[in-house]
């Protein structure tokens, strides 16, 4: 059976990526920052009859837990088809009364502190866990890395004034950080382009989740089959691409 690896799947998108990926035949590996967060998303999964689901601990930001759980995954599994690498966050801070701290997200006011703390998990937790789990996608025959971006982090059309959302979705440490996570990627799909490696940027939508305290206005079944789509994807689809069903329906694909 295949299997596949989901970085911050005990909720929210993630979580329904790993849904469907064991509705797809797969073992899935649930990578949850918090162990009993990891073990009430597997219990809800197995509620629902599915048998081939672990959650497995993983901190993205943390070197000795990306280590310790690919030695554990090691132990389990010969090698990995999929890995998703969901896990972000926004840095968007809200107040006590949850109104918006919108300093906290401007170019011209977020701290250095904001922008390391977003960046310690939406760009070097990718390049941590990615790098961590080379060697056994390596293994598989048609290994696959999905990750989960933003059309936020999309330069071309945060410098587009005819972008619906060109006012609104001003988020200088998110889009940024998504930014330099989808050119990170650019890389190693370039570096592993002569491989079976099918490596894709993907933006789910703007998605009801705890992310945006719940004002999205997708689901997360359309955003988790968004993803799953280049998850799955054959040996004669793209590496190195970024696309964004929302922004473009047509072909998906959008501008860096
Ligand atoms: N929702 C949207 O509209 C939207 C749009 C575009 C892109 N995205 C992207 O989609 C991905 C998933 O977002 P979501 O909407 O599902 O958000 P969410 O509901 O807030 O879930 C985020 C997940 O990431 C985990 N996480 C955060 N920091 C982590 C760390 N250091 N190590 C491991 N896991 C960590 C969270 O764990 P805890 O539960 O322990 O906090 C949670 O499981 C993110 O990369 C986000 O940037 C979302």
């Amino acid at each position: 059976m295949k299997t596949a690896l989901i970085t911050g799947a005990n909720k929210g998108i993630g979580f329904e990526v790993a849904k469907k990926l064991l509705q797809q035949g797969f073992i899935v590996y649930i990578g949850s920052c918090d162990v009993i967060k990891g073990q009430t998303a597997v219990e809800k999964l197995r509620a629902e009859g599915f048998v081939n689901v672990e959650a497995i601990q993983i901190d993205v930001t943390d070197d000795h837990s990306v280590n310790y759980a690919r030695t554990e995954l090691g132990k389990k599994l010969d090698s990995l088809d999929i890995l998703i690498n969901n896990a972000g966050i926004s840095g968007v801070k809200v107040d006590q009364t949850g109104n918006f701290l919108e300093k906290t997200w401007t170019a011209e006011q977020a701290t250095i502190n904001t922008f390391k703390e977003v960046y310690e998990t939406n760009v070097f937790g990718v390049v941590r866990v990615t790098q961590a789990f080379l060697d056994l996608l390596k293994k598989s025959k048609e290994p696959r890395i999905v990750m989960v971006s933003s059309s936020v982090g999309s330069l071309t059309q945060q410098s587009d004034p005819q972008w619906p959302i060109y006012d609104t979705a001003k988020f200088a440490v998110y889009g940024s950080s998504k930014a330099a996570m989808n050119m990170y990627a650019v890389h190693l799909a370039y570096e592993l382009r002569d491989t079976p490696f099918r490596i894709n940027m993907v933006d789910p939508g703007y998605t009801k989740t705890d992310f945006n305290y719940n004002t999205g206005f997708s689901t997360v079944e359309t955003a988790a089959n968004r993803i799953i789509k280049y998850a799955l994807i054959g040996q004669d689809g793209p590496t190195g691409k970024f696309f964004s069903e929302e922004t473009n329906p047509l072909t998906g694909e959008i501008s860096w």
